[in-house]
């Protein structure tokens, strides 16, 4: 294959992995390892180069595995190390690499490191976590807040009379990143699945690590308003993102450039674009994949998914780029609500088709591939601390969590139990096997795509430019050696007449609506509402 010579990474499509909810093999209705390695064969039929997968590791489960007791084990819930290795194994006897959650930011405050520190103000652990006075008036040391409950992040410890950080839940203690011990610490929790065949990391809340040394307090946002999050009250310009940041993040990096092959380090950022691009680092030393969530944010609502509007972010984030710099792009995750809701089924669909056409590494969150939607979840089965925290009650996250539906059978084919949260009331009509059997299906098109992908270079790893067309639709071409293509893509849900251009002509080799493959077509394409096309060029193209 032509990418021989880069890093795999690059042209791979990473799909991922929410443990609990993707198959339980042992009928408690959480997934599980196991089940994982049981659908392994169904990640090779779809077609992903690569899966990251949430926290597994020993947890109180405060945050779903996000609050992390032991960095190198796994929970009982999830199975075993030997299960670990077994899937480890599996994944990669079908060329399907292994991402993993590390989680540094935070420990679980029943962590053996937190029990330690906060015996007394002399641990030898203390200064692992950030631990503060009291301010003049007793209260917390400043106002940062928490993102988890919009409220002030110190907890107050009786025991030493001081207040401890935590930017997420108060069983989710910050570590102290300037203490070189914990950098340590951490170095070798990478390093214990780094030796297991792991082969890279999706860093949670990389920015957070490096805080104000003066601990200053975080401006009041003035444009904050009634609708926003209570955690947007403030700018946060001094709790995350400080300088000396970079510097934690090329050290880690070091670490995996410790192994053979090339393992990518890929960062969770929540930081405007400018911010975001330097996350590569000044020598694109630091992580490789800084997540681009600005699709995400696009596709927040109907109004603003428009042509207009995408081909300025995606012109906006290529310019931002370093040289050399390999983009990325996403469009869901464990923590956003579902695409297919923000942006209606059919929308999904061409959503779908610019993830996956887009120059630049794409993660697919799974059931994506169904066209999922965010499940409505009654108050009595919530789980999610961040929702049930919020002042005036919100969802929280658990929508998005719900268990991947398998087949027609008993609770989807997810669980012989009852799930830990409700399953989708459509489940049994976007399942797998229904989707399957359905070359219309939104699985049917995202395994087209992925195939198509493979097979063709230009579309992994091609180039990419702006097509200019009279018509409101979003068109762009990928080329690679000889070969171009070019995708059109309507957004606006109207049929349309969009004009190419003249010279221009080439086949359909993919569409949303299956039956147009192979059309021949020059100088313009009709467009179905909600249709977008692949088109391999076989003519002229303005440059
Ligand atoms: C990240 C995770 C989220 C978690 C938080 C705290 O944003 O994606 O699920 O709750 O960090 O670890």
């Amino acid at each position: 294959m032509v990418t021989r010579n880069r890093p795999w990474w690059q042209s791979a499509v990473v799909y991922q992995i929410y443990p609990r909810s993707f198959q339980d093999s042992n009928g408690d209705g959480v997934g599980d390892l196991q089940g994982i390695l049981d659908r392994v064969d169904y990640l090779t039929w779809l077609g992903v180069n690569a899966v990251w997968i949430s926290p597994f590791y020993p947890s109180p489960m405060a945050d779903f595995g996000y609050d992390i007791s032991d960095y190198v084990d796994i929970d009982p819930i999830f199975g075993t190390l030997a299960d670990f290795d077994r899937l480890v194994a599996a994944l990669h006897a079908r060329n399907i690499r292994v991402i993993l959650d590390f989680v540094p930011n935070h420990t679980s405050d029943r962590h053996p490191w937190f029990q330690e520190a906060r015996r007394s103000r002399s641990d030898p652990r203390r200064d692992w976590y950030i631990w503060r006075d009291p301010s003049p008036d007793g209260g917390p040391p400043n106002n940062w807040m928490s993102l988890a409950t919009g409220r002030n992040a110190w907890e107050f410890d009786a025991t030493t009379g001081q207040y401890y950080y935590h930017a997420f839940l108060g069983e989710q203690p910050d570590l102290n990143w300037r203490n070189p011990d914990v950098r340590k610490a951490m170095h070798d929790a990478l390093r214990f699945w780094l030796d297991r065949g792991v082969d890279g990391f999706r860093v949670d809340v990389l920015w957070h690590l490096a805080k104000d040394p003066q601990f200053r307090d975080d401006p009041i946002n003035p444009n904050f308003g009634a609708d926003d999050p209570p955690y947007r009250r403030l700018i946060p310009q001094y709790s995350a993102d400080q300088p000396g940041i970079l510097d934690i993040v090329s050290e880690m990096r070091r670490v995996l450039e410790e192994y053979p092959g090339d393992r990518p380090l890929i960062g969770e950022l929540y930081l405007p674009l400018k911010r975001l691009v330097e996350y590569y680092g000044p020598n694109l030393d630091a992580v490789h994949l800084p997540f681009n969530f600005s699709l995400l944010w696009a596709a927040w609502t109907r109004a603003k998914w428009t042509a207009a509007a995408l081909s300025r972010l995606i012109g906006e984030y290529d310019g931002a780029l370093p040289h050399g710099a390999w983009p990325n792009w996403v469009l869901g995750n464990h923590d956003q609500p579902r695409v297919a809701t923000r942006l209606g089924a059919a929308q999904a669909r061409v959503a779908m088709v610019l993830l996956l056409t887009l120059r630049g590494t794409p993660t697919l969150y799974y059931a994506d591939e169904l066209g999922h939607e965010s499940v409505p979840i009654p108050p009595d089965r919530m789980r999610d601390p961040f929702g049930i925290n919020m002042p005036g009650g919100t969802q929280g996250r658990d929508p998005v969590r719900t268990p991947m539906p398998w087949d027609g059978s008993m609770n989807s084919g997810f669980s012989a139990a009852e799930p830990w949260l409700p399953l989708a009331g459509t489940a049994a009509v976007i399942s797998v096997e229904a989707q399957k059997r359905d070359p219309r299906s939104m699985l049917s098109l995202t395994k087209s795509l992925l195939a198509l992908r493979r097979r063709e270079p230009a579309l992994a790893i091609g180039d990419w430019a702006p097509l200019p067309v009279e018509g409101e639709a979003l068109a762009y071409t990928r080329r690679w050696q000889d070969r171009c293509f070019i995708v059109v893509l309507d957004l606006e849900s109207r049929a349309k007449t969009v004009r190419l251009g003249d010279g221009v002509a080439g086949r359909i080799d993919l569409s949303i609506h299956s039956d147009r493959v192979g059309e021949q077509l020059s100088g313009a394409v009709e467009l179905a509402a909600d249709e977008a096309v692949i088109i391999s060029s076989t003519g002229s193209l303005p440059r």
